[in-house]
């Protein structure tokens, strides 16, 4: 039970994750950073949780194909089983996906299928409705499309601004992710859905 984390920026997801496998609450063998960006916070959250890091910056090769091969060997070294996209700013492509075909998790910001895209939040504020939520998912060809393994309600409250339902969701998400990543884990993910936080 290997896990790969992919993020590019903050990685607030990242540390849920690890803090989850550290408190005993996910049992997963080992963990890694898989990181897009060199300047990343999330980096610097993986150094100070003594995670190992895997830094393959796109910039520094060809073609995607390059890039994600150079990103599948790393993978395979570390025998991962599951890649959890924690804020991966990148769409995989379909070979990848192929690959580790219902072995790769997202999570996103809103109730998908509604607001897909790197918007979620503010697209579901902007429409003033009195919910909005959370859904892991696994990851498909498209993006932000798979068949949803988890979801949460979030409400939308009527003196809420963008930044306290921003922080209302993430911290929603870090409770949902750490509990789909262990549904993963136990076998559990073809019956599990629904789960409120
Ligand atoms: C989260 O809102 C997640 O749903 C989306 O990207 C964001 C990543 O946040 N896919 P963080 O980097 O984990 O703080």
């Amino acid at each position: 039970m290997n896990l790969a984390v992919f993020a590019s920026g903050n990685g607030s997801n990242f540390s849920a994750i690890v803090k989850a496998i550290k408190q005993g609450k996910i049992k997963v063998h080992s963990v890694i950073l898989v990181c897009d960006k060199p300047g990343a916070f999330v980096i610097r959250r993986a150094q100070k949780a003594g995670v190992r890091v895997i830094l393959a910056d796109r910039k520094d090769f060809s073609s995607r194909k390059d890039f994600e091969a150079a990103i599948i060997k790393r993978l395979s070294c570390y025998k991962i089983d599951l890649i959890a996209l924690a804020g991966f700013m990148r769409l995989l492509s379909p070979a990848f996906v192929k690959k580790y075909r219902n072995r790769i998790l997202n999570i996103h910001p809103s109730l998908l299928p509604a607001f897909k895209g790197t918007h979620a939040i503010k697209d579901a504020f902007e429409h003033k409705l009195p919910f909005t939520g959370v859904t892991v998912h696994l990851v498909d060809e498209e993006m932000d499309h798979g068949r949803v393994i988890l979801q949460a309600q979030v409400a939308i409250k009527p003196n809420d601004s963008l930044a306290s339902l921003e922080k209302r969701i993430h911290s929603v998400e870090h409770k949902l992710y750490p509990q789909a990543i262990k549904l993963f884990y136990s076998g559990k993910i073809k019956s599990a859905r629904g789960l409120r936080c």
